[in-house]
This record gives C-alpha cells, structure tokens and sequence, in this order.
C-alpha cells in the first residue's frame, strides 16, 4: 500500500532476505509514518478500522465475529488505528509494529481520543508474548507482505492463539501482482506473471541500499501456509469496489477496483487439536 516513490529510488524484482526486507521497511516506515498518517489518517478513523484501501470496514464485514471481552492482538498495527475499534468495543486489543514511528503516530492517538493500545516494537516474525496469549489475531494490510520468512510469522500467529482461535488478515489480492501498480490504464494490462514470486525491491540509487520490500504469495500459496500451521480457512472475502467511492491509494482506484480485485482477506481458525 505505498504510494511514496522518490526519483533517487529505481525498482527491481530480486530475492531478499528476512533480514535485508525487515532493515530495508522499518526505517522505511518510519521515514513514511508521518506522510502516512498525515494522507490517510482521516480516511482510517483514529479508532476505526478499515480494511483495505476500498474502505470496507469491520463494522460493515465483521470478519473478527464478537470481540468484547477477548485479547486481541493486532500485528502491523501502525498507529493503532485497528485495535482502537476493538477496545471501543469491549476487546482487550494490542498492537505490535516494527516502525517506531508509526507507534508515536499511535501514542499520539492514545492521548488524542483516550483510548490507548498498548503497543510493542517488534517483528511478526518473533512475536514477543507468551503462547495461547490471544482469542484473535488480526493485520489489516500489516506485516505479512512485508515479511520473507512468511513460515516463521504465520507459526508465530499459530503459537500465541488459543485453541479455536481466530486469524483474520488482508493483503495486497495476489492477482495484483500480474499488473503494473499503476491506478490509471496501466493498471489493467496484465504484464508480469502471477507464478513470479520474486520480491519488489526499491533500492537507492546513490548507495544501492536496498530501500523497501513487499513479497508476493499466490492464493494457493496462503491456503497452503494456513493449513501447514494447523489452521483451518473459513473464508476468503474479496471486497468489492463500493458504488460511490472514489478515492485512490497508491495502485487502488475506481478504475482497476470496478475490474479487479485489489483486497483479500483470509479469514481462519487454527484447530483445537
Ligand atoms: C500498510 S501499514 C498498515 C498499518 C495499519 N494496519 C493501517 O491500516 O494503517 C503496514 C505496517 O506494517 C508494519 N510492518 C512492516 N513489516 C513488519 C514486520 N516485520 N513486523 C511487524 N510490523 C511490520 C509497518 O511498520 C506498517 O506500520
């Protein structure tokens, strides 16, 4: 969901590491953070939670089911925005993001509405809390495609549910990927392959650091993980793009969005054993 691309920055599909993707998004984010939440901050609600440039909300979808009274963990939260809708609604939500400007973003909406996240720095790939610790674990659009060891985080998940637990994520639709990430005429002509899981990598032209990563997994990919970790799918929402809405994010428009999808959400439950 980036839409920053400064001239200095050349494009590459190359493979990268955990460790290169993760030193390349967390300084990214922190560099965006404000950008970020200064361009979509309204559309996100200080304590909404939407799910995807479409503007679907959990209130419309209620992909979570009933969260009042349940430990809700929010992975790739950025300024909380998410876990703040769970605790006006009675859950016990948390955060955890790897930008730690993106979580002064939070603390500041903590004092601004008076509904504080406790949030953490750390990665999806190592979560840091005790096992069976959650009823719900959520990202909107947070950390899974900015990660390489995608086995590592979705056992992370695996571990910190409790038996019966709930895992709810959305992603960038995988079919996106065949397109350029362009929301005009571009956008629509099919020019990459959807087998092609090489990352989309910035670097930096003056020192070639590698600058931002995303990692792609077909749809068959995520079906495959979920159930490789125990988890059983319940469904696959695929929003729509709404009649009146005409806002563009990045690759997202009206144009593409009356076309093609441009949100999954994958929604399971890991198995009670
Ligand atoms: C597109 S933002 C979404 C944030 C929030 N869910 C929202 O809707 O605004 C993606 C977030 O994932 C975070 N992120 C990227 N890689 C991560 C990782 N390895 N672990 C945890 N968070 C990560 C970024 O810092 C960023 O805040």
């Amino acid at each position: 969901m980036e839409d920053h691309l400064p001239q200095s920055v050349r494009v590459e599909r190359r493979p990268v590491s955990e460790g290169e993707s993760r030193r390349a998004n967390g300084p990214d984010w922190d560099r965006y953070a404000d950008e970020y939440q200064a361009t979509h901050g309204a559309f996100l609600g200080d304590a909404g939670f939407v799910w995807g440039p479409e503007g679907h909300t959990e209130d419309e979808l209620g992909i979570l089911g009933e969260v009042d009274g349940l430990d809700v963990l929010e992975v790739g939260s950025g300024a909380g925005q998410c876990s703040r809708w769970v605790r006006t609604h009675g859950g016990r939500g948390f955060g955890l993001d790897l930008s730690h400007r993106q979580l002064q973003h939070s603390l500041r909406l903590d004092e601004e509405t008076g509904v504080a996240v406790p949030s953490v720095r750390g990665t999806a790939t190592e979560l840091p809390f005790a096992s069976a610790a959650f009823d719900i674990v959520f990202c909107s659009f947070g950390a899974l495609q900015f990660i390489s060891d995608i086995d590592d985080a979705v056992a992370e998940v695996a571990r910190v549910l409790r038996p019966g637990g709930r895992f709810a994520f959305s992603v960038t639709h995988p079919t996106r990927w065949m397109f350029p990430d362009d929301p005009g005429d571009a956008g629509l002509t099919a020019t990459q392959s959807y087998w092609d899981r090489t990352p989309y990598v910035e670097v930096d032209d003056a020192s070639g650091v590698v600058s931002y990563v995303e990692h792609h997994r077909t749809l068959g990919d995520w079906v495959r993980l979920l159930a490789g970790h125990g988890f059983t799918l319940h469904d696959l929402v695929e929003p729509e793009w709404p009649e009146h809405h005409d806002r563009v994010w990045g690759g997202w428009s009206r144009a593409r969005g009356l076309l093609t999808p441009g949100t999954a959400i994958f929604v399971a439950h890991i198995r009670s054993s």
